[in-house]
């Protein structure tokens, strides 16, 4: 008898390559019933690749979580998402990107330096967490002053992406788009502030400012974007580093290339497992037949293992040529932060390597809760 596919049970939560492996045992547009609204997963490479390059059949605009939503900021399609798109990837081009190493180093060497001298501390908490969170906002423009409350924020709004009633993280997410309006409208009142929040705060489309609506969530959805992914990919890459025998030891010694094993981590752990598209008409994939207006998961942790693809998928294979991995997706809403992140990853990782080549795990940490999402929330360790 065929194993059942439940994406939030104990098993598949701990290890979402169970998953990857039973779906590929079912039709290549499986249903999956276990969720309101019920959704379709794909999982095959080519079926994933070829939705995401179909952008026209394959829509943004209900949101890329699992519930319907309406269509806002940079989760929209053209015209709209073209404009959006423009307005904000000026400041992720590759240029601007390189131009913040020397920023990033000083910010993970501040970092290490406080957790020197402990015995034990956690790579989420002191180092793959506060990274991103302290760069997203002075790419935005806005005080790192509490970490703590973009902590309570992101985790919320990631919860909520997830999650079955709309009402659960309310309070959260309100207390968050209160406090980006206000940074909205202090930059808007001041045409000399700099940074991309002033941007979106100052930028007109056909002659009108961008509503408060759209401006916090675009605002919300490059902080949401860019921090819980990176995190995970920074701490999935230490726990896989130290957790296969020698991997550490040979990392250290320079055997091992940054990049590639960057590349092999957003393969075999993708920060995200999977988003959402939604069909604009009737698609019949293999005889199964998907209506108009449903939800279908983009399966990139399948996707990412799929053997015809992938040779020993389930090798964590540091050598490998991963760059053909999907957790970036790919198409018109390919990753906008995924030059930042992957700068973020070799910045941590190098210096990590540099100060503590006797690292070693305490434990396995915990896994995050949102069942979309795959990293640590904590990652003990010693050196
Ligand atoms: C390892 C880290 C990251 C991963 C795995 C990741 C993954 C993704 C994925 C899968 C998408 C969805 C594309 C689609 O809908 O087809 C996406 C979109 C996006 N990402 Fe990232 N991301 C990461 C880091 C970042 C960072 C650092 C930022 C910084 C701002 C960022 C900003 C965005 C934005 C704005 C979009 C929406 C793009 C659009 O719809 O045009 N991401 N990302």
């Amino acid at each position: 008898m065929k194993a059942e596919i439940d994406l939030m049970g104990y098993d598949e939560m701990s290890d979402p390559s169970l998953t990857a492996k039973k779906l590929f045992e079912e039709p290549r547009a499986f249903l999956y019933e276990k969720y309101d609204p019920p959704f379709y997963i794909f999982s095959r490479y080519d079926d994933v690749a070829n939705a995401l390059l179909d952008s026209e059949t394959f829509i943004e605009g209900f949101g890329n979580g699992p519930n319907f939503q309406p269509a806002l900021g940079i989760l929209s399609d053209a015209p709209h998402h073209t404009f959006i798109r423009k307005l904000v990837q000026k400041d992720f081009l590759a240029k601007q990107i390189n131009d913040l190493e020397p920023r990033l180093e000083a910010i993970v060497d501040d970092l290490l330096s406080r957790v020197e001298n402990q015995a034990e501390w956690d790579i989420h908490e002191d180092l793959s967490f506060p990274l991103p969170v302290i760069i997203i906002c002075e790419i935005l423009g806005i005080p790192t002053d509490d970490l703590s409350k973009f902590k309570k924020w992101a985790d919320a709004s990631v919860a909520n992406m997830c999650s079955e009633d709309p009402l659960e993280y309310a309070e959260d997410l309100d207390e968050m788009r209160q406090y980006l309006l206000g940074q909205v409208e202090l930059k808007r009142g001041d045409e000399h502030s700099a940074g991309l929040l002033a941007t979106i705060a100052q930028a007109k489309h056909e002659g009108n400012y961008l509503s408060d609506d759209e401006c916090v969530a675009l605002a919300t959805q490059i902080f949401v974007a860019g921090n819980e992914t990176t995190t995970s990919l920074i701490s999935n890459l230490v726990w896989r580093l130290l957790s296969h025998e020698g991997l550490w030891e040979r990392f250290c010694s320079n055997e091992i290339n940054t990049d590639d094993a960057i590349n092999e981590s957003l393969r075999f752990d993708p920060p995200l497992l999977g988003l959402f598209k939604t069909t604009s008409k009737e698609v019949t994939i293999d005889e199964v037949t998907i209506p108009a207006g449903t939800k279908v998961m983009m399966h990139y942790g399948a996707a990412n293992r799929d053997p015809s693809v992938f040779e020993a998928p389930d090798l964590f294979d540091v050598k490998r040529n991963g760059k053909k991995q999907l957790s970036f997706s790919i198409g018109l809403h390919v990753c906008l932060g995924r030059e930042l992140a992957k700068l973020e990853a070799r910045v941590a990782l190098n210096a990590l390597r540099k100060k503590f080549s006797r690292l070693k795990l305490l434990s396995d940490g915990e896994r995050v809760g949102p069942f979309l999402f795959w990293g640590r929330s904590r990652l003990p360790v010693s050196h």
